[in-house]
């Protein structure tokens, strides 16, 4: 079973009106000043769909961010050039944090008009099932002012402590996916405090405890990184592919990349990790597991 991960495309169009009033005044100025602008393109996006179609995956994910500013047609613009993509394999989409970016496109469930259909349904945790695979994704973005961080509500945490204690869940290998890191790159809690997971140590004494969750897939961070979570003696394998959207920059030293896990049953056989250079999407590293490595996996 092949799974391709994407994140933070950061799909970008310029806000009108009254889009452009608070919070998006104030990242509008950031874009221009801080260089954001040219962080980001549509360009990358495209090669990335053409990448993804030769590579046939059975399941694509993206762990959130698909706009910079949760405008209406930011998404509608993510959902087009993401359209031959998701509209030929299984695809799961949860909120990042700008795709929640105000009250009002929260409120308004402007993602959701796009890609509802690929959100599933109910109370957030939602679980996906996929022949042996299943995928429980959290939302735990929120429109904030000041800082990035999200939240795991305790309305989360209890359902999703009912969903790992099932049976449905015991012969099948488990694949959490979220927008925030819980770990840095060396694998201590995530840092920084403005841009972190709030409560993170209580989800992640849960998957110590059910043991249940075999694999944890994130995005939030622009440069990818694997690394793992030990937690009451279950080793979780942690993977953020990076960013999509990054526009290749040899000067900014980023460019945009994925990854493409190959699971086996309950194992997790291997990760590559493909990066845009010299013009298209290009296998960088697979890393055979269970020896995962921060170093050749991003
Ligand atoms: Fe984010």
């Amino acid at each position: 079973m092949l799974i391709a991960h994407f994140s933070d495309i950061h799909v970008r169009r310029n806000p009108r009106g009254r889009q452009l009033l608070g919070k998006r005044l104030v990242a509008q100025a950031n874009l221009y000043i801080g260089g954001r602008a040219r962080a980001f393109d549509d360009h990358p996006v495209t090669l990335l769909v053409e990448k993804l179609l030769s590579c046939k995956p059975d399941m694509v994910v993206c762990t959130g961010d698909l706009t910079a500013m949760s405008l209406p047609t930011e998404f509608q613009a993510a959902r087009d050039l993401l359209a031959p993509v998701i509209q030929r394999f299984p695809f799961i989409v949860l909120p990042g944090n700008h795709d929640v970016y105000t009250r009002t496109a929260s409120r308004r469930l402007a993602m959701e008009a796009c890609f509802g259909k690929f959100m599933g349904s109910g109370p957030w945790p939602r679980l996906f099932r996929h022949g042996k695979l299943h995928f429980l994704a959290l939302h735990v973005s929120r429109p904030t002012i000041l800082s990035s961080t999200g939240l795991m509500d305790k309305g989360q945490l209890e359902r999703l402590g009912e969903i790992l204690d099932s049976p449905a869940l015991r012969k099948t290998f488990n694949i959490l996916l979220l927008h925030y890191p819980l770990r840095n790159r060396d694998g201590t809690p995530y840092r920084p405090m403005l841009r972190r997971l709030h409560n993170v140590g209580l989800l992640e004494g849960l998957m110590g405890r059910s043991k249940r969750i075999h694999m944890v897939l994130h995005g939030h961070e622009h440069q990818g990184f694997s690394t793992q979570l030990r937690v009451d003696g279950a080793v979780i394998p942690i993977f953020n592919p990076g960013s999509a959207g990054y526009a290749h920059s040899t000067e900014g030293g980023h460019t945009a990349s994925f990854n493409l896990y190959h699971v086996d049953g309950m194992c997790l056989k291997s990760v590559a990790y493909y990066a845009l250079l010299g013009g298209a999407f290009t296998r960088k590293h697979v890393v055979d597991c269970p020896v995962l490595s921060t170093e050749t996996a991003g």
